[in-house]
């Protein structure tokens, strides 16, 4: 059984993909052990609340400095001894010692077909933003591995998404999500927790 951390900062829409993919037998033989959240507010928390799930929170502000958040945060994910961590919207850059430590084992869900539109500033509602400024007619998400780069690590997984006329940031995300998003993520963890990957 493949025991899985998953760190969210907002909504929790792909958190709730995992669930539910573990619930409806999509995702099999992996139970997420713990969700950790930067963000006591986000609504990620109470999706795993309402499903049975260990919630744990740190905030960066409320720590006297960077190491000091680092040390909780890096507890609380080792509480779970997870054999797989899944970043599923999760704003923080990660600490080092937490990259080294999970080593092969951390997964991020970025929403573009990477390299476009990643690295650093590129998250969340911005990298929609972007791809409409830009004028790309194709867009997508993203499965990758995540190494001590911003959007660096080997890909797992991608899919297209179409931009289609009139769409707003907004309209684009939620139609990446839904076509891409939600359809790769649980399907790369299945894939781990059943040795393909
Ligand atoms: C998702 O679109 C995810 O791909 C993105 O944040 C959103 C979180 O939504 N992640 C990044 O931009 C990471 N660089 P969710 O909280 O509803 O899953």
């Amino acid at each position: 059984m493949l025991n899985i951390a998953v760190c969210v900062s907002g909504g929790g829409t792909n958190l709730q993909a995992i669930i539910d993919a573990i619930r409806d037998g999509r995702i099999k033989n992996a139970k997420i052990a713990g969700v950790f959240s930067n963000n006591r507010n986000a609504y990620a928390l109470t999706r795993a609340k309402e499903a049975g799930i260990e919630t744990k929170t740190a905030c960066p502000k409320e720590f006297s400095s960077r190491e000091e958040f680092h040390k909780a945060f890096l507890e609380a994910i080792d509480s779970w001894k997870p054999d797989l961590v899944v970043l599923a919207g999760f704003l923080v850059i990660l600490p080092e010692e937490l990259i080294r430590r999970y080593e092969g084992r951390i997964i991020n869900i970025h929403p573009s077909l990477i390299p476009s539109f990643c690295g650093t500033g590129f998250y969340g509602l911005k990298v929609h933003e972007e791809a409409l400024r830009r004028g790309v007619k194709v867009t997508g998400a993203t499965v990758h591995f995540v190494d001590e780069g911003t959007d660096t690590g080997r890909i797992i997984a991608q899919k297209a998404v179409e931009v289609l006329p009139g769409d707003t940031p907004e309209i684009l995300q939620r139609r990446v999500m839904e076509e891409a998003e939600w359809v790769l993520l649980p399907r790369a963890i299945d894939d781990i927790a059943n040795g393909r990957l």
